[in-house]
């Protein structure tokens, strides 16, 4: 990856394309997020290895709970042999995992498993890696608002004086830069309700790959591509 010269702090990844990989070659859905999550171990540990300061991936939405009961339970074992099978090599890589999302809406053994990883990665300096499960971004955004509405009822801060920082230290991703680049595979070009607070600015690409699919040449395209873009945030760059 020494070709690229502007590497993006913080990439977020919209997952998506594992149902259709699954019905393009005649699986369950269920194999399809299996497969999905080796997608998943690749790009972590090339984000690891090159160097990105932050890297967020979207696992599950608030809104997939509307999917069938049978999903969602493959989802949610998924998750939980995820983490179970993976901390080891995470924390030896000296990852630094962060959930983003309501952890208090998932079943036991996953919350457990979650705690854990974040309670033994704490302290370590790599990647920080965000995982969003339960995660939406307009309920993290509400989240924020009644939070600080509290504080204000409680006097303990002026509504007045409420800043920007003030806000963002109430979203998930507090201290974490804003995203660089925004990758969604499978072609679809929408955020589903990612990010939408630190996406403010994002650079997004829309790769036409089923995430199962998606190699380490995409995301490096996509990296590229990133490196090519004119970020003007409002101004002008001549
Ligand atoms: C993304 O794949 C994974 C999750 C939403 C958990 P999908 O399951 O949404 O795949 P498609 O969009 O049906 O192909
Ligand atoms: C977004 O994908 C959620 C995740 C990838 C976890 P969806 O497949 O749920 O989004 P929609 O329904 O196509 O917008
Ligand atoms: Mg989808």
């Amino acid at each position: 990856m020494s070709e690229l010269q502007t590497l993006p702090r913080h990439v977020a990844i919209i997952m998506d394309g594992n149902g259709r990989w699954a019905k393009a070659h005649a699986l369950q859905v269920a194999q399809g997020h299996r497969r999905g999550t080796e997608t998943l171990r690749a790009i972590i540990r090339e984000s690891s290895d090159i160097g990105i300061e932050a890297l967020s991936l979207y696992a599950f939405s608030t809104e997939n709970w509307k999917r069938s009961a049978a999903e969602v339970g493959a989802l949610m074992s998924l998750l939980l042999e995820y983490f179970t099978g993976e901390i080891d090599e995470l924390d030896e890589k000296n990852v630094c995992i962060r959930i983003l999302g309501d952890k208090d809406g998932l079943p036991g053994p996953q919350r457990e498993a979650l705690l854990e990883a974040e309670r033994r990665t704490r302290g370590n300096t790599g990647l920080k890696l965000n995982i969003a499960i339960n995660y939406g971004a307009r309920d993290e955004i509400l989240r924020a608002a009644k939070t600080l509405a509290r504080k204000a009822q409680n006097t303990e801060i002026d509504p007045d004086g409420i800043t920007a920082a003030d806000f963002e230290a109430q979203l998930y991703t507090h201290d974490l830069p804003d995203v660089d680049l925004l990758i969604r595979t499978s072609g679809e070009m929408r955020l589903s309700n990612f990010l939408l607070y630190q996406c403010a600015y994002a650079e997004m690409t829309f790769p036409a790959v089923l995430w199962p699919d998606f190699s380490l040449d995409d995301y490096h395209r996509a990296l590229e591509a990133f490196g090519a873009r004119d970020r003007r945030f409002g101004g002008r760059n001549e």
